[in-house]
C-alpha cells in the first residue's frame, strides 16, 4: 500500500475537462486496490504568484496551498496531472509550485555564504507526470524534446528529490472517445499499481 497525493493542476474547474476525468479515473483506481490517496484540486483556488525573494524566503505559504503541501510531504508517490498551455504547464500549477517549493521545504540551503549544495527536502519520493496536450504526443517529443515536462521533472522534482520521475504524455487529446477511453484505462491501471 502506498500513500500517493494527487495534484489536480487543471485550471479549469469544469467537469468536463478530460484531465479531472484522468485524476478520478487514477484515484478510485488507486484507492480500490487499497492505496491512500488524497486528492488536491487547484480549480478555483486562490494562489498568488511569488513576487520576490524576500517573499519566497518570509511569507506564510498561502492557505490555499497548504494542503497540498501537507500532501507532498505526507506522500510516497505524487502524481500531477495538468495540460499543456502554452507549451507549459499552466501558470495556476506553476504559482503553486513557487509557493510550495519553499526553503525548508524543498530544499534547505544550509547556512548563507558556505557554498554547499543544498540538501534535497522530499527525498524518498516518487511522482508521475500526467500531462494532455493537443498535438500528437511523438511531436512533443521528437520537435519539443519534451522541453517543458523535462524543465519540471529535472530542475524541481529531482532537484528537490523526486525520484524517479515517470510520465504519461497524452496527445491527440481532443480527439475520439476511443482514444480517451484507452488513455483512462491506462491510467487507471497505473493507479492500481501506486506508480
Ligand atoms: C490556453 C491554452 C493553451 C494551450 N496550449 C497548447 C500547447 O501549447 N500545445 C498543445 O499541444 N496544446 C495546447 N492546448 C490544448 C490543451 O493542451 C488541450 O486542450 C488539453 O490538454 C485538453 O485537456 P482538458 O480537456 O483537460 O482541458 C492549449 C489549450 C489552451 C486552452
Amino acid at each position: 500500500m502506498t500513500r500517493i497525493a494527487v495534484i489536480d493542476g487543471h485550471p479549469d474547474p469544469s467537469p468536463s475537462r478530460f484531465g479531472h476525468a484522468l485524476v478520478s479515473a487514477y484515484a478510485d483506481a488507486a484507492r480500490e486496490a487499497g492505496h491512500e490517496v488524497r486528492e488536491i484540486g487547484l480549480a478555483g483556488k486562490h494562489i498568488p504568484i511569488l513576487e520576490s525573494r524576500k517573499q519566497w524566503l518570509e511569507d506564510d505559504v498561502p492557505a490555499a496551498v497548504r494542503p497540498g503541501q501537507d500532501a507532498i510531504k505526507w506522500a510516497e508517490h505524487i502524481v500531477f496531472c495538468y495540460p499543456l498551455w502554452m507549451g507549459d504547464m499552466p501558470a495556476l500549477l506553476k504559482a503553486f509550485i513557487e509557493q510550495a517549493f519553499r526553503p525548508n521545504f524543498a530544499l534547505d540551503y544550509g547556512d548563507e555564504g558556505s557554498g554547499q549544495m543544498p540538501r534535497k527536502l522530499l527525498r524518498g519520493r516518487s511522482a508521475r507526470l500526467i500531462v494532455t496536450m493537443g498535438m500528437p504526443a511523438l511531436f512533443y517529443r521528437a520537435y519539443f524534446a519534451s522541453h517543458s515536462v523535462r524543465s519540471f521533472e529535472r530542475n524541481i522534482l529531482k532537484l528537490t528529490g523526486i525520484s524517479p520521475v515517470t510520465t504519461s504524455l497524452i496527445g491527440n487529446v481532443d480527439g475520439s472517445d476511443r482514444h480517451r477511453r484507452r488513455w483512462l484505462d491506462k491510467i487507471a491501471a497505473h493507479g492500481v499499481a501506486g506508480d
